[in-house]
């Protein structure tokens, strides 16, 4: 056998080296592919235990979080563009208002951070308003939106790093690392706020603060308190999307858990309580009924309502005062000329 030339010497050296990319890209490929298996396994465990826990309570509910399955995501973006649903639109108007000023008080490097992110279509006002925004960090549930939402935004902003994190903004987020110390805007639109009872809300706020850390500011979206003349058209749309938006939820569960629910005869119902400032919705059952969910019988009065999602109506100074309770400085509100709706500004 004759001795390897030195130019022969150096291809090998490159394809070895090129071999132990490949086969370290492998391996990696194949952690995340268990990573995401073992996360989808888990949250699929956790939606079960928490349909059968909230089915099984005197007063039965389902947790709203459950709504956005990829075809809950797409009638609720179906939803923001109906005429009686004001609070999108005129949420976009504020933020269009206001961004000038929230930018001109951004340091460099800033990173976004949204809790809730869904389509991240307000985002673009915030991101193209501040090009000192140089990373973005959407949290939720939904990996499908997430994954459109960055290939959109990279391609409209070269610039800016997208770096989605799937998962509940309850719990743990794992921020990228280097995110640490960077000035940190979090951003909580939509009135998802309104998803949680007073209580709640103080937790959540406390929850977010603790997250990004002092030094940043929260920018936070909420409905205002009005007639229920406005408020239950929103939550009970002529064209039944927000009915049919309800209803999926026992779609999800039917295909996720292998539930039997007979979606026909369940009725989608909004009430709002005014002294409260509560929308709350329900499904109510058309008829005294049997479901079964994972080997497990749950009984139905005719009447009987499963509660499924809150919104809860704020005053400016109500949402500010949750906001103090939480540990959390006052620094700006805004509405619209109509005050159907409150942007407001926090720092820590
Ligand atoms: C009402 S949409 C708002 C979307 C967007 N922020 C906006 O204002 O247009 C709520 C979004 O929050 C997500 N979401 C709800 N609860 C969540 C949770 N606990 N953790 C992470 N995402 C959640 C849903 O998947 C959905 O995309």
């Amino acid at each position: 056998m004759s001795a390897k030339t030195p130019a022969q010497d150096q291809r090998a050296d490159a394809a070895s080296s090129e071999r132990e990319v490949l086969e370290r890209e492998v391996l990696e490929r194949e952690g995340l592919e268990r990573e995401v298996l073992e996360r989808q396994i888990l949250e699929h465990e956790v939606f079960a235990r928490e349909v059968l826990a909230g089915l099984s309570k005197a007063r039965k509910s389902i947790p709203c979080q459950y709504f956005y399955d990829e075809a809950g995501s797409l009638l609720f973006e179906h939803i923001t563009e109906l005429p009686e649903y004001y609070p999108t639109r005129t949420e976009l108007a504020i933020l269009r208002d206001i961004a000038p000023d929230i930018a001109s008080r951004t340091k460099p490097h800033a990173a976004l951070v949204e809790f809730g992110s869904g389509s991240s279509l307000k985002t673009e006002i915030l991101l193209s308003a501040c090009p000192a925004l140089e990373r973005y960090v959407p949290i939720d549930v939904s990996h499908t939106i997430l994954d459109s939402a960055k290939t959109r935004l990279e391609a409209k902003y070269p610039y800016l790093r997208v770096e989605p994190v799937i998962g509940d903004f309850m719990g743990e987020v794992k921020f990228p690392a280097d995110l640490n110390g960077l000035p940190k805007i979090g951003f909580f639109p939509g009135s998802t706020i309104g998803n949680f009872d007073h209580r709640a809300a103080v937790g959540l706020l406390t929850h977010f603060r603790a997250l990004l850390g002092p030094g940043s500011r929260l920018i936070v979206g909420a409905d205002l308190r009005k007639s229920p003349d406005i408020l239950i058209p929103a939550y009970d749309d002529a064209a039944g999307v927000t009915a049919a938006f309800n209803v999926n939820l026992l779609t999800r569960i039917n295909r996720e858990l292998g539930a039997t629910f007979e979606t026909s005869k369940f009725e989608h119902l909004a009430t709002y309580d005014i002294a409260a400032g509560r929308i709350d919705m329900f499904l109510v059952s058309r008829t005294a009924q049997d479901v079964e969910i994972a080997g497990h019988r749950f009984t139905f009065a005719e009447g009987e309502r499963i509660h499924t999602e809150i919104s809860q109506k704020y005053a400016v100074e109500e949402l500010q005062g949750l906001a103090e309770q939480a540990g959390w400085t006052i620094r700006a509100a805004w509405t619209d000329p109509a005050r159907l709706f409150s942007v407001h500004e926090f720092a820590c």
